[in-house]
Formats: structure tokens, C-alpha cells, sequence
């Protein structure tokens, strides 16, 4: 029996002196949506490469589907699907020949029933003969969802599913998600530094900073752990520390890049003190967060999620892979 869809302890990846995932310990239940949300290089990539077997565990376990993925990747990697966080998809092919390719990847024999009614469940069976050239960024990802359930995966890895998407097709995503999450049955694991992302679509998540879990559990209850507001401020010109943490309310001070972060009790109380202290002309920007992921996250690592880039993954090999060891 599968008790978890996911299970890891002490899963660590080192590339050379420098540990990408550092002790990580992981149970996402069967039919979940699992978060990792964390900063750019805090190791989310490295967790699904070394979770779908594409990258070598350097110490701890892991299963997936109830697999171990160090002894039995190959069972592991036939119940997984991977949806890379680019669109990397055949421009030159349709949507027809790109699940056709799929197939062969995957030496899937019978596809055919399975690709029309992904189509027509992801609203793309009208355009399946036009080449992918001619398809919206939302068109695209929705085609790269189909690819990876097309072999009718346990398991789904989606890295940073909606990056660089605009706000309308983000949200079209977030529901596509969830759906094939409730219609399919299949647990998600996905990867975001977009806070509201892992808000909206995850019934647990982890938080994660330089390889390590600082924080894991529903995104309510991880709200509810931080009992302060934060004020993110950026002035004109240099104020010291001393003179921040003087002003009654504010109960830290920490400094991140040209702005200053400060937790306080109450925003509604102290920031007109602020105002007071600090002549308003002084003052060039303001923001003030209300309990949110984005404050767990500042109250743990005293810092912001910042926008994440993303780089080059080996999408192409994944499958090459499973298709060596089908022969
Ligand atoms: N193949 C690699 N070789 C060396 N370092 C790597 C490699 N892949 C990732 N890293 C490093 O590991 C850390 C985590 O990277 P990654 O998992 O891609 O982070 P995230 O997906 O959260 O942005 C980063 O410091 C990154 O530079
Ligand atoms: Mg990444």
C-alpha cells in the first residue's frame, strides 16, 4: 500500500562543497498539492531532480509513488510525469505530433484515446493540427500539462508552473491545476516563488532557504504562527538602525539591500510614529505587509521572496532516460 505519494528523509544534494538540498524531510499525502516555495537558488529544482531520478541523492532516501527512488528509479520514473518550468515543446510541430513524440519518448503503445481526451480536457482539440508556433504562452503550458499525464502518471512534478505568465493566464493555470489534480486524482508537487501561488493552489507547503526546510504545513496554519505585521521602508537618505528601533512598536530591525524591514505589533499603530520620526520627505517608499506567506517567510529568514530567474533544464534527457531502460 502507498501511504504517501512522496516521502523523503534527509535528502541531501551536494554539487561539490556547495549542498543544494540540505537534510530535507518530506510526506505529501496520495492526491495532494504539495508546495516548495522558496527564492531563486534555494534548491527547488534540485528537490524534483533528485525526487524524478534525473540527479544522483548524495545521502538520505526518498520514494515516490511508493517507490525508492535511489533502488528503483525506473518504476519510480514510469509513474512521474515532469512539467519543466520553460516551455520546451517542438515549435515546428503540432500539438498532435508533439503527444505523438511524447509516445515514442516513452514507448507508449495505445495513446491516442488518452491524447484526444487530454486535448479536449485542456480546450486545445480544435487547434491539435496547428503547429505549436502559433499557440499563446497559456496554450503552451496547458500542451506541456497534457504531455506529462499523457502516460497516466501517480505523480506530477511541476516547476514553477506559471513563471513569467501573465497575471490572467496564471490564474487560468491555477484552476487547470486543480482540476487535474481533483479529475485525475494525481498528487502535485509544485515549485513557486509566487507567494499567492502557493496560497491559491496548495494544501501544504514548505518553505524552503538554501537548501533546507524552514517552515512546512498548511498555508493557514503557517499564517496564523506570525503574530506581527511588517513595514518595509526605504528613505532618502541614511538613517541609523538605533534610531528605527527607538520608535515604540517596532520590535526588529533588520536591513535588506537599500530598505529596512521592521516587525511590528501593530502597522495601523506604528507607522504614523514613523511619519513622525522620519520627516515624510525622508521617506521613498513604504509597504506595509499584513500576515501573509510573505511575512512567515520575512519572520524566518528575514527576508523577501525575490523574483526568481530560471535556467536551462534537461527536459529531453528525462524522458531519454525512460525510454533506455524501457529498451
Ligand atoms: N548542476 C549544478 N551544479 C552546481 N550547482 C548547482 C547545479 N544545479 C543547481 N546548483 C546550485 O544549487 C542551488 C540550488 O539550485 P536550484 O535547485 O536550481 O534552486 P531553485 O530551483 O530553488 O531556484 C543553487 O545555488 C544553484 O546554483
Ligand atoms: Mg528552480
Amino acid at each position: 500500500m502507498v501511504e504517501y505519494a512522496i516521502q523523503a528523509d534527509g535528502l541531501t544534494k551536494s554539487y561539490g562543497a556547495l549542498t543544494a538540498v540540505d537534510h530535507v524531510d518530506m510526506r505529501v499525502p496520495d492526491g495532494g498539492i504539495f508546495g516548495l516555495l522558496g527564492p531563486n537558488g534555494a534548491g527547488k529544482t534540485t528537490i524534483i531532480k533528485v525526487l524524478t531520478g534525473l540527479s544522483d541523492i548524495t545521502s538520505g532516501e526518498a520514494s515516490v509513488a511508493g517507490f525508492n527512488v535511489r533502488t528503483e528509479p525506473m518504476r519510480v520514473k514510469e509513474r512521474i510525469g515532469w512539467v519543466a518550468a520553460e516551455v520546451i515543446l517542438d515549435d515546428d510541430f503540432t500539438a498532435w505530433e508533439n503527444l505523438w513524440l511524447q509516445a515514442k519518448l516513452q514507448r507508449l503503445t495505445d495513446w491516442k484515446p488518452r491524447a484526444l481526451e487530454l486535448l479536449r480536457y485542456f480546450n486545445l482539440e480544435d487547434r491539435r493540427k496547428d503547429k505549436v508556433q502559433t499557440y499563446s504562452t497559456g496554450m503552451r503550458k496547458k500542451l506541456e500539462i497534457a504531455l506529462a499525464l499523457l502516460h497516466q502518471p501517480r505523480v506530477i512534478f511541476m516547476d514553477e508552473p506559471t513563471i513569467g505568465l501573465d497575471p490572467g493566464t496564471r490564474r487560468m493555470l491555477w484552476e487547470l491545476i486543480t482540476g487535474v489534480n481533483r479529475e485525475y486524482g494525481i498528487t502535485i508537487l509544485l515549485t513557486s516563488h509566487y507567494i499567492e501561488e502557493a496560497d491559491a493552489l496548495c494544501g501544504q507547503i514548505s518553505i524552503i532557504d538554501h537548501g533546507k526546510f524552514v517552515a512546512s504545513g498548511a498555508p493557514s496554519e503557517l499564517k496564523s504562527r506570525v503574530k506581527a505585521d511588517f513595514i518595509e521602508l526605504e528613505t532618502t537618505e541614511a538613517v541609523d538602525e538605533a534610531r528605527l528601533k527607538a520608535i515604540p512598536g517596532v520590535s526588529e530591525v533588520r536591513s535588506q539591500g537599500k530598505a529596512w524591514i521592521l516587525r511590528v505589533a501593530s502597522a495601523e499603530e506604528v507607522l504614523p510614529r514613523i511619519f513622525q520620526s522620519l520627516k515624510t520627505d525622508g521617506i521613498r517608499r513604504i509597504n506595509v505587509e499584513k500576515p501573509s506567506l510573505e511575512t512567515v517567510f520575512l519572520d524566518l529568514t528575514g527576508k523577501r521572496i525575490d523574483q526568481a530567474g530560471s535556467e536551462i533544464r534537461d527536459y529531453r534527457k528525462f524522458y531519454a532516460s525512460v525510454r533506455r531502460a524501457r529498451g
